[in-house]
Order: C-alpha cells, then sequence, then structure tokens
C-alpha cells in the first residue's frame, strides 16, 4: 500500500432478507458513513449512539465505539451488538444490519 492510501476496511453489510453489500470504510468513516457514502441505506435516528435505531450485530471480524454506546446494555455487547453510528470497524468485517436486527435485540429483553 502507498503511503498516501489511507487504510480502508472492507464491511460486509447482511440483511435477513438475503440481501448482501459490500463497502469499503476508511479510519475516519463508520460503518453508517461508509454505508451512506456508497448510497446503501441503513437505518438511523440520533447518530449519536442513544437511540439504538442503526443497531447492526457483528458476525464476524472486529468493530470498536467511538464513544461509549449508550443505547446498548452489557449484554447486548457481548452478543455483538454494535450501534453502526457511532462504530468503526477495526478488521475486515460482516455485520448483519437493517430494523430486523434491533426487533429482534429487544423482544426478549432477557436474551
Ligand atoms: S442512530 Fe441512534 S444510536 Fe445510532
Amino acid at each position: 500500500m502507498s503511503g498516501s492510501e489511507a487504510t480502508t476496511r472492507e464491511v460486509t453489510l447482511t440483511w435477513r432478507d438475503g440481501r448482501r453489500e459490500t463497502v469499503r470504510a476508511t479510519e475516519a468513516q463508520t460503518i453508517l458513513e461508509a454505508a451512506e457514502a456508497r448510497a446503501v441505506g441503513l437505518p438511523f435516528g440520533c447518530r449519536t449512539g442513544a437511540c439504538a435505531t442503526c443497531t447492526g450485530r457483528v458476525a464476524d471480524g472486529r468493530v470498536t465505539h467511538d464513544r461509549e454506546p449508550r443505547a446498548l446494555k452489557p449484554r447486548h455487547l457481548e452478543r455483538g451488538y454494535v450501534l453502526c453510528c457511532i462504530a468503526r470497524p477495526r478488521t475486515d468485517c460482516r455485520i448483519e444490519v437493517g430494523a430486523d436486527v434491533r426487533t429482534a435485540m429487544v423482544s426478549n429483553p432477557w436474551k
């Protein structure tokens, strides 16, 4: 890689209906921003980690949050849930996205 080329990660987004899109995220982009840059629509609300509208679930790879993901409880984090608006991929990764992910997360609060 040349020095002028920013490090990018390949992020594969999957939906429960079988749709799949792969986008590249620079180090400056959150998962939501990387998707938007490729005109891939993801649900979002606050964009600050407070509402959980953008919840995704990591199926593969490593993702870290820029700040405390207030909308997720520790048990959600343990199960791989992430907030796409404040999360950055640290490796190439695969993330389940779409409104269904949040629905599944909150449908049983004890999960
Ligand atoms: S858009 Fe609200 S938590 Fe991500």
